[in-house]
């Protein structure tokens, strides 16, 4: 399942946060990829260590933690503290899949990556090129977001960033491991999710049918769910 969560950042904080960006040091993006990826990766990043990543990465996590579409997405078990990534002059990173199992530095913990987050941070007009491609079973999504947007997308695709050809692309992007590790079950979750909320906005919350989905919703989770 591939999903957008609109709004992630309010247009203040893009703009706080793309100027703390524009100011911090940036190193090669290679740092963090993996055998596969990385000849293909041109591009710039933040270290995990980072002040800037580090304050932004938590402004990111606190803005997801109040975002019921998120949470009833991703059925999050544990967040990767967000990176930042900058292309320019005509850099790209070619396609590649992302790497399963991710350390959390400074930690004994380690992520599975269920699924992957994409938080744009420029005006898509101030850039050409800069396209998230994710390849699935229809052929290539191609992604470009409004500034403070982010994309949810399955980890296990194959996926690219086009070049950036004018102008710069800063981006957030970070992994997900779920309580729910499948991809399917978790959308099915979702969409189950979703309409009981609507129902519960037709019929109340108290209706008998809104009750006994709302428990199905539970149990299909006790079924599924690690944590
Ligand atoms: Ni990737």
């Amino acid at each position: 399942m591939l999903l957008v969560i609109p709004d992630v950042f309010s247009p203040e904080q893009v703009a706080a946060c793309v100027a703390d960006l524009d100011a911090a040091t940036w190193g090669d993006g290679r740092i963090t990829a993996g055998l596969q990826s990385a000849p293909v990766k041109d591009n710039e990043q933040l270290s995990e260590t980072s002040p800037v990543a580090r304050k932004w990465g938590d402004v990111v996590l606190d803005a997801l933690g109040a975002s019921d579409l998120f949470v009833a997405a991703a059925l999050p078990l544990r967040t990767f503290p967000p990176l930042f990534n900058r292309y320019a002059g005509g850099q790209s990173f070619g396609t590649h899949i992302d790497n399963a199992i991710r350390p959390i530095r400074g930690t004994s913990v380690k992520l599975r990556t269920d699924l992957s987050a994409t938080l744009f941070l420029n005006d898509p007009d101030s850039y050409d090129g800069g396209e998230l491609i994710v390849e699935d079973a229809s052929g290539g999504q191609v992604i470009k977001l409004p500034a403070g947007s982010m994309v949810l997308y399955p980890a296990s695709s194959l996926h690219r960033v086009e070049p950036v050809t004018r102008g710069v692309r800063l981006a957030s992007f970070f992994w997900v491991q779920s309580m729910v590790r499948d991809d399917g079950a978790r959308a099915l979750l979702f969409d189950l999710d979703r309409t009981i909320q609507r129902l519960a906005g037709r019929d109340g919350i108290g209706d008998a049918e809104v009750v006994s989905l709302t428990g199905i919703y539970h149990n299909l989770v006790r079924r599924w769910a690690d944590s």
